[in-house]
């Protein structure tokens, strides 16, 4: 083993930094992953899921080496010229990086500041609801992916621009004895948040969008067992990516006044208190690759007006669980 992992990161209780001693340069580094793709998927699951590997910089200049590093991590990479994205959001010569940004061809603003935008203690908000937007990476499809990597290609000023990761293996074991039995067997409804049925549409009285079979509303298990380690962890998502008109969970009463939001309002704050949390400040080169199947995160605010941020990011399939066996993709549904 030639990597050297140092865990937990800084401030959390959970995830890694990963690094290649005496290696430097992304080229380097993928080729040892490459090499030992076994190793890859155990250190970031020893690590509950998140691994930063810093000084990948050079992948912006050869975007192939994302795409390279992604396929270490599962064996179906997703290409969104295939699957509907936006065209003005995929990167021009690799289809499989989907680009985020505030500037144009992009355009995508940044999520709104908290309010308040500190804690009462001084600190960035990362509980919900205060800070909002928390999710897991396509939950809306069936079978949902395993992996997303993240490459920060032009980053914001530290202090703006984190992305927070919670940690839901520890969020499940830490449930109160309730809480615990309530979710077991639980299923949520899952959406786009484009469809207009999420919390804050239901409660405006928006029409809910018609929706073609691509992109009906998905259940998935409340508690999902990894399927590298079988550890429990928590899966869904704050109001935006929850279908509140049948929802948000199959078997309880709908909608914002009922039954399941009260559940699900009592799961993401449980989930997203700050000992579960790590907030990642970006720097430029810096990689985090994610698990989706036991991690939430979310994005925060910046200074959209006056700063450009350029982030890279990969989808990876293929592992999804027992619970997914013989499925087709929902949204590719025919
Ligand atoms: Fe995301």
């Amino acid at each position: 083993m030639r990597f050297d992992l140092q865990t937990p990161l800084p401030g959390a209780s959970f995830g890694g930094i990963l690094s290649l001693p005496g290696a430097a340069g992304a080229a380097a580094f993928v080729a040892a992953a490459e090499a030992d793709p076994g190793a890859m998927a155990r250190m970031l699951a020893d690590c509950h899921g998140v691994l930063l590997v810093r000084g990948m910089g050079a992948m912006a200049a050869a975007p192939d080496l994302l795409l390279r590093l992604s396929r270490v991590f599962g064996p179906e990479v997703e290409n969104y010229r295939e699957t509907g994205m936006a065209p003005n959001m995929i990167h021009p010569e690799v289809p499989e990086i989907f680009v985020v940004s505030n500037t144009p061809p992009v355009s995508r603003p940044p999520p709104k500041r908290p309010d308040p935008p500190l804690t009462a203690d001084g600190q960035l908000p990362v509980q919900f609801p205060h800070r909002r937007g928390w999710h897991t990476d396509q939950s809306y499809r069936r079978p949902p992916p395993d992996v997303s990597l993240f490459l920060a290609v032009v980053p914001v000023p530290q202090g703006q621009g984190q992305t927070l990761f919670a940690d839901g293996i520890a969020a499940y074991a830490a449930l109160p004895p309730d809480l615990k039995a309530r979710v077991e067997g639980l299923e949520g409804l899952h959406v786009s948040s484009t469809a207009k049925r999420g919390r804050d549409a239901v409660l405006a009285g928006e029409a809910p969008k018609p929706l073609t079979p691509q992109q009906a509303p998905q259940r998935q298990p409340v508690v999902r067992a990894h399927p590298v380690t079988g550890e429990k962890a928590l899966y869904l998502c704050e109001y935006g990516q929850m279908d509140w008109v049948d929802g948000p969970f199959i078997g309880l009463e709908p909608g914002p006044d009922g039954e399941g939001g009260r559940l699900l309002h009592a799961i993401m704050s449980h989930l997203t208190q700050r000992q579960f949390v790590y907030v990642h400040e970006w720097t430029a080169g810096d990689l985090v690759i994610w698990d989706n199947r036991c991690t939430v995160h979310a994005a925060t605010w910046f200074e959209a007006d006056r700063l450009e941020r350029v982030m890279w990011r990969t989808t990876v399939s293929g592992n999804p669980g027992a619970v997914y066996a013989g499925e087709g993709k929902s949204w590719l549904a025919a």
